[in-house]
């Protein structure tokens, strides 16, 4: 595949996200499967299976950094019940889990900030960039996904 078509189509997959907005499960699902494909792009550039490419690697801050200011709408109340992984602490403790969405925010804007107009400069711009967001991937599911 074309690297201008992975790019395309983790775009795509925030778009359609934010546009399923009927049932709260499996649009928090899918948002956060979007967050997974950006997460396997950036991935692959860090590893070096795919060739540094500053627009890509824009496409995946800028994915992460839509479901971060969305994902926080799709947790009414009573959505905890039925075929989610969404632990019930999310409700119990809803100021920590505010506070995780939060930090992912943040570490979103600032890296979509570093990105500037063309993308990372480099690979260690890139690096330096999404190594926080990806911590707070593992800090949230931690805390408030059931395994
Ligand atoms: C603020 C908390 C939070 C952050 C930050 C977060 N996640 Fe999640 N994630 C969840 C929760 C909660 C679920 C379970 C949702 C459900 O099943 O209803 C989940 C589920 C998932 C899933 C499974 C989706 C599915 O189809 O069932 C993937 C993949 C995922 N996250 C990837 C990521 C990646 C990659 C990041 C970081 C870029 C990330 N998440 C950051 C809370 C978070």
């Amino acid at each position: 595949m074309k690297r201008s078509a992975i790019a395309f189509s983790v775009l795509m997959l925030s778009v359609a996200a934010a546009a399923a907005a009927d049932d709260p499960i499996a649009t928090r699902k899918t948002l956060m499967d979007a967050n997974g494909a950006a997460a396997a792009v950036s991935a692959a550039l860090l590893k070096g299976d795919m060739d540094y490419n500053p627009t890509v690697a824009k496409a995946a801050i800028m994915t992460l950094r839509a479901v971060s200011h969305s994902y926080g709408a799709f947790f009414p109340a009573g959505s905890d019940k039925g075929n989610t992984k969404a632990s019930p602490k999310i409700w119990e403790d809803a100021a920590g889990f505010q506070k995780e969405l939060a930090e992912f925010q943040e570490h979103a804007d600032a890296a979509a900030q570093a990105a500037g107009k063309n993308g990372p400069a480099d690979l260690a711009a890139f690096k330096a960039a999404v190594t926080p967001i990806f911590d707070d991937c593992k800090d949230c599911h931690q805390n408030y996904r059931l395994k």
